[in-house]
């Protein structure tokens, strides 16, 4: 099977054409044939953060270039008419529009056979591009689509391996860790997600961003966190500042890291004006406490539900100080799966594993009811 995915739930815009065939935990193996990812890192940082509408328009700008580029490198961009489709599905959408007619009238439908589309959670603003592109496509190709949830998508890129997905000895317990998620998932078979614990206020990827944009350090802080941090620590920086570990303490599989940002700006305040020697110590000092609370209440969920497996997924996953912590405790406890770094933050080929996974079992969505939903949750349903 041929899956095209697409990716725009917060500033990545994402295509990726993977071809696929097999069940998971059994003889699942793919190809990647073509993966275009266009970052919008850049133009977000002087906003400190994701402002939604302008992600909506840079999807809706980057799709079908992202799209193009996709298919050429899989040898799939051919010169021809693809159709068209209902023009109703991008009406609130009018630059997609243009430019996705324009495409669909001089380019001939590859060969694919169904859709995946992340419809939560995310910015709704900029799900809800992607969807109507995904629609779209799928009027004008006739095919089927398949709505994915972005968190289940974390989760099973980071199962994978060269061709495959490793066989995976359940209970299996995932922590989930981006810039607006903090999650303990346990699964007692593939596909199978139950909460254990979540954040109350700020994710672990905001702490890192909120205390870097604290220290003067833009969006997204949380790579450079981690980098000042490991000087911090080869320097054997003294420990001069000192930040809660918030919940540590707590028999709550939740999370809570609004605390720290504000011990971070009291702290700033007191130490003013910061050098870089301070800017280290803050570094090491959010990482230690961001780590520590996350590599805590993993491990006691760990052992609280006898799991045999550990997957770590999302953006911060990318953070090696983490991954050392994380095998340090927990590689005696189960099997510890991790993302490749450049495979942790978002990109379309986690979407189309997770469409795959669906699609292999016939589970389409009715194109009408797939909606953008900001605050899915794993597990739930997509549509
Ligand atoms: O999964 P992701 O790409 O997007 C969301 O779905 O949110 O995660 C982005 C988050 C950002 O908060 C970013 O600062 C954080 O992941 N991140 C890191 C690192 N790389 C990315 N945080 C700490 N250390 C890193 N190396
Ligand atoms: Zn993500």
């Amino acid at each position: 099977m041929r899956i095209l995915a697409i990716e725009t739930s917060c500033d990545e815009t994402g295509v990726c054409l993977m071809e696929a065939s097999g069940t998971f935990g059994a003889d699942f193996r793919y190809t990647i044939l073509g993966e275009a990812l266009l970052s919008q890192i850049a133009l977000h940082a002087p906003y400190g953060g994701v402002y939604p509408n302008l992600a909506k328009r840079e999807h809706e700008n980057n799709l079908v270039p992202v799209l193009s580029e996709c298919l050429s490198q899989a040898g799939a961009l051919k010169l021809g008419n693809s159709g068209k489709y209902d023009p109703t599905l991008l009406g609130r959408e009018a630059t997609l529009a243009a430019l996705l007619t324009d495409f669909l009238s001089t380019h001939a439908k590859p060969s694919i056979d169904s859709i995946a589309v992340t419809t939560g959670p995310g910015l709704e603003p900029a799900l809800w591009v992607g969807i109507n592109f995904a629609k779209a496509l799928a009027s004008a190709w006739e095919l089927p689509l398949v709505a994915v949830n972005h968190m289940e998508g974390h989760v099973l890129i980071a199962t994978t391996t060269e061709d495959s997905v490793v066989a995976i000895e359940f209970p299996a317990l995932s922590l989930l860790v981006s810039g607006g998620h903090t999650e303990l998932v346990l699964s007692r078979e593939w596909g199978d997600y139950t909460h254990v614990g979540s954040t109350r206020d700020d994710a672990a990827g905001e702490a890192f961003d909120k205390s870097a944009r604290l220290l003067g350090i833009p969006y997204p802080g949380g790579p450079e966190i981690s980098k000042l941090a490991a000087e911090a620590r080869s320097e054997n920086l003294p420990r001069e500042i000192i930040l809660p570990r918030p919940m540590l303490h707590e028999k709550s599989f939740d999370f809570s890291f609004s605390g720290l940002k504000t011990a971070v700006r009291r702290e700033v305040e007191r130490l003013q004006p910061l050098n870089d020697i301070h800017k280290k110590m803050f570094a090491r000092e959010v990482e230690d406490a961001i780590v520590e609370v996350l590599v805590n209440k993993t491990a006691r969920a760990a052992e609280k539900f006898g799991v045999q497996t550990i997957i770590v997924g999302g953006g911060v996953s990318a953070n090696s100080y983490l991954k050392s912590e994380i095998y340090a405790r927990l590689d005696s406890s189960g099997t510890v799966l991790f993302p490749t770094p450049i495979l942790a933050t978002d990109n379309a080929r986690m979407i189309a594993f997770a469409g795959y996974f669906h699609a292999q079992r016939n589970e389409f969505a009715n194109p009408s009811l797939i909606r953008a939903q900001g605050g899915l949750r794993i597990g739930a349903s997509t549509t």
